[in-house]
């Protein structure tokens, strides 16, 4: 079979597959667990992109209580101690998160959950999204983001970035959904940009009498 028709055939097959995968938080776990078993994501923890949402989350938050969503082994992200008060990382993967933790990350703590349907009373400056949005269906992504807000403290901001600069496009549509106001994007359209596109949220603003 030539390689047009088996794109084809894996585009047929590969969306409810992947429909059925994202149903079921197990399938969901089993999948991400195998890719980091197979050192699909290795990659990731030698990128020095960290750096940019640690400094943005400085501009509003010194010091701040992080949570990091979909948070991975957390490896590229240079957390030094005196430079926050407790990061809080939830993976689905449990071999993600075994990495992480033996990190000895300072001030840090790890869970393994789903995002999608993860609670807490704790409340944070900062929640981190950092290239996972994108592996939640649009209706998932958009009820994760109108509960956020929720788990804000008063000068808590959501971060979300997205490594390719395009499918960052597409995220705009889902914020209009959610009662988020963009209070800054980076890159801008014209801009590049190495570590992505960062888009930090905050709950709207209530409109004027
Ligand atoms: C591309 S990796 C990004 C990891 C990390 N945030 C980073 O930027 O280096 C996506 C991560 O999201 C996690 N993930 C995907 N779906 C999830 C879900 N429903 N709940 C929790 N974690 C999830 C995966 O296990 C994986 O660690």
């Amino acid at each position: 079979m030539g390689k047009a028709p088996l794109r084809t055939m894996a585009r047929l097959v590969g969306a409810p597959v992947r429909a059925l995968v994202r149903r079921s938080p197990r399938l969901t776990a089993a999948l991400w667990d195998t890719q980091y078993a197979l050192g699909f994501w290795g990659y990731l923890d030698d990128t020095g992109g960290g750096e940019v949402p640690l400094s943005l989350i400085e501009t509003w938050a010194p010091n701040p209580t992080i949570l990091d969503l979909g948070c991975g082994t957390s490896a590229n992200l240079p957390l030094a101690e005196g430079r926050h008060r407790h990061y809080h990382g939830v993976d689905i993967s449990r071999r993600a998160i075994e990495a992480a933790r033996s990190l000895d990350r300072p001030y840090a703590s790890f869970e393994v959950a789903d995002i999608r349907t993860y609670d807490t009373t704790r409340r944070f400056d900062a929640i981190l999204l950092r290239e996972v949005i994108y592996y939640l269906s649009v209706p998932e992504a958009t009820r994760l983001l109108r509960r956020l807000p929720g788990l804000l403290t008063d000068r808590g901001r959501i971060l979300v970035q997205i490594y390719d600069v395009q499918r960052s496009r597409q995220f705009v549509e889902v914020i209009r959904e959610c009662a988020l106001d963009v209070a800054t994007r980076l890159p801008t359209d014209s801009d590049g940009g190495a570590a992505g596109a960062f888009f930090v949220l905050t709950p709207a603003a209530a409109p004027k009498p």
